[in-house]
């Protein structure tokens, strides 16, 4: 047995193996729930961290997906707690779930480090549980094995598929249009969510758990299971019982996310159109490593993989449809050599052996390298330029095709609400070229960097049949969205970054394939607007958004605060009693 914390023993066992009144004390309390003594035995304590919460609506069916995992972990002779770690509902949290995902994996860390845990399964769905839970892992470097809650069942809505969120936008535009009422939007919603589970468009929930399986953190194909599916329920059991078994081999997340598991992860992002929010997650949980990664890499990396999978939001099918087609284990394998073959997972085999069966059951749903759903390097993109200098990006696969080489003047809103405020105004001077740009929403600026950089059209545009048009933001935009959208731009306005000094008018450059975003401004004249450019007041004076604020990373550095990022292992703390 190798040593987790004390003297050779279980690091649970400094709990419950302790003599004298410590061990009595934490014992005896546990035992007011009534299990008998043999749960201190000097077996391994698995912490089961659930994210379950009404009020995130994804993750709502967590506490019977960890009723699941209780019985793997008790059949293979462990102990089983479950704890609750915070729940981050996309959907309701404002003035965005992304403000607290690092406050997640703060929590989530120090109860960890703190309880008589030898190994952890981490109960996630909503999109930022997943990149949470796997900071607070990673920090703590347990063992440790992923389930994540698994997409709703495909939405229905009038004989055809409705994407969760995707279709919102769309929904949204047509009752712009005219071409739908309130109250048949009002029905559509209903079909929209017609199970639990997360998004099951590829939308960053879907991405995210195929990270997580991709880096090899969950079992796998238990990426894409519905959450109502009973074979999500038997996985659940499959990795309780695999935790036990991880602690014995003590194979813990810092020998399993590599720099080539993450490489992994990046590659097979692009192979399923995933989400522009991977690249911020993806960043935070290698820093908590110690992992060199930076927003090149997702540019280099992913520009030799072409999009296989046929999914909304850049393609037509849902996550149902993936999972019945043979789901990530297909793609992983069609993958073949663009993936590093080595890295251990957590079935304690490499990549390349848990694929080495997967078959693929429907290829209009997973296409192969030579005849891909998208050609390679149309995938995510990063930019840079002079608007930004430490780098944006966009993803190609949801952008207009025409609009990837674009040169249009520039109409600025210094807040997103200040764009909707006027944005259906008859007079509002764009056309079809213009350029959006809408700033003030950045880590900091926001805060917290909200999903609102793909606002929906003027009006006057989308009754013309415009459907898209170039925006750029310092915000994110939801994995479910689409559009020719420039995200992430770093550094933020808020911070003074270039894009606080654009002016109505201005003429800007988009080139996606030289990579570049240019303020057609010269060198004088901006260092003239920097010098009048005053910085917006603190959005928090007190409280969480104040730590945040003042310790939050830029976009492209992940969005963890700045002493967050590593780890301190979990070393067993001094007595409490
Ligand atoms: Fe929770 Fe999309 S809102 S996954
Ligand atoms: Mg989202």
């Amino acid at each position: 047995m190798t040593d987790t914390g004390t003297h050779g023993r279980r690091r649970s066992a400094a709990w419950f193996g302790a003599e004298g009144r410590s061990g009595m004390v934490y014992r005896s309390w546990m035992r007011n729930q009534g299990y008998t003594g043999e749960v201190f035995d000097g077996r391994p304590v698995i912490g089961i961290a659930t994210t379950w919460s009404e009020l995130a609506p994804c993750n709502s069916h967590l506490q019977r997906v960890a009723e699941s995992v209780k019985r793997g972990v008790w059949q293979a002779g462990g102990f089983p707690l479950e704890f609750p770690a915070m729940a981050l509902g996309e959907t309701l949290m404002r003035p965005t779930a992304m403000l607290y995902r690092n406050l997640l994996a703060m929590e989530a860390e120090e109860l960890m480090r703190a309880n008589p845990l030898d190994g952890v399964v981490l109960l996630s769905g909503c999109d930022k549980t997943t990149p949470g839970l796997l900071m607070a892992a990673s920090s703590v470097d347990l063992p440790a094995i992923m389930v994540t809650g698994g997409p709703m069942l495909n939405g229905k809505y009038r004989g055809g598929d409705v994407g969760s969120g995707t279709q919102v936008w769309r929904f949204e535009a047509e009752l712009a249009a005219g071409r739908m009422t309130q109250e048949e939007c009002f029905f559509a919603e209903g079909c929209m969510a017609r199970s639990n589970g997360h998004c099951m468009t590829m939308g960053t929930a879907s991405t995210m758990a195929s990270m997580a399986e991709a880096l090899g953190m969950q079992l796998p194909g238990s990426a894409s299971w519905p959450a109502v599916d009973s074979r999500r329920y038997e996985t659940a059991q499959r990795a309780g019982q695999r935790i036990v078994a991880m602690v014995a081999e003590d194979l813990r997340p810092s020998q399993i996310m590599t720099r080539e598991a993450f490489e992994n992860a990046i590659r097979v992002n692009a192979a399923i159109g995933g989400s522009t929010n991977a690249v911020i997650h993806l960043l935070a949980i290698a820093g908590r490593l110690g992992v060199p990664l930076a927003l090149d890499d997702f540019d280099a990396l992913a520009r030799e993989v072409p999009t296989l999978v046929d999914l909304q939001p850049s393609g037509r099918f849902l996550m149902e449809d993936f999972c019945y087609a043979g789901g990530l284990p297909v793609v992983m394998r069609e993958l073949g050599a663009l993936l590093h073959p080595e890295p251990t997972t957590v079935t304690g085999r490499t990549v390349a052996e848990n694929v080495a069966d997967a078959e693929c059951w429907n290829r209009e749903v997973i296409r192969t390298l030579d005849d891909p759903f998208q050609e390679a390097g149309t995938g995510t993109a990063v930019l840079r330029g002079n608007l930004a200098p430490n780098g944006a990006v966009i993803k190609q696969s949801a952008a207009s095709r025409h609009l990837l080489t674009h040169r249009g003047r520039a109409l600025v809103f210094d807040t997103p609400e200040d764009y909707l405020a006027v944005h259906a105004d008859e007079d509002l001077p764009v056309d079809e070229n213009t350029v959006l740009v809408i700033r003030g929403s950045g880590p900091r600026g926001y805060p917290g960097m909200p999903e609102v950089s793909n606002v929906v059209l003027p009006p006057k545009l989308l009754r013309k049949g415009i459907e898209d048009m170039v925006r750029i933001c310092d915000g994110r935009m939801s994995g479910t969205g689409f559009g020719t959208v420039v995200l992430h731009v770093s550094p933020e306005s808020a911070v003074g970054g270039p894009l606080a000094l654009v002016r109505d008018g201005d003429w800007i450059t988009l080139d996606v394939p030289a990579r570049t975003l240019t303020l057609d401004v010269g060198e004088a004249e901006l260092e003239r607007r920097r010098a009048a450019w005053e910085p917006p007041p603190p959005v928090a004076d007190r409280g969480w958004s104040r730590l945040y604020t003042e310790h939050v990373l830029q976009a492209d550095q992940g969005l963890d605060l700045d002493f967050l990022v590593g780890g301190s292992g979990h070393p067993v703390p001094r007595e409490s009693h």
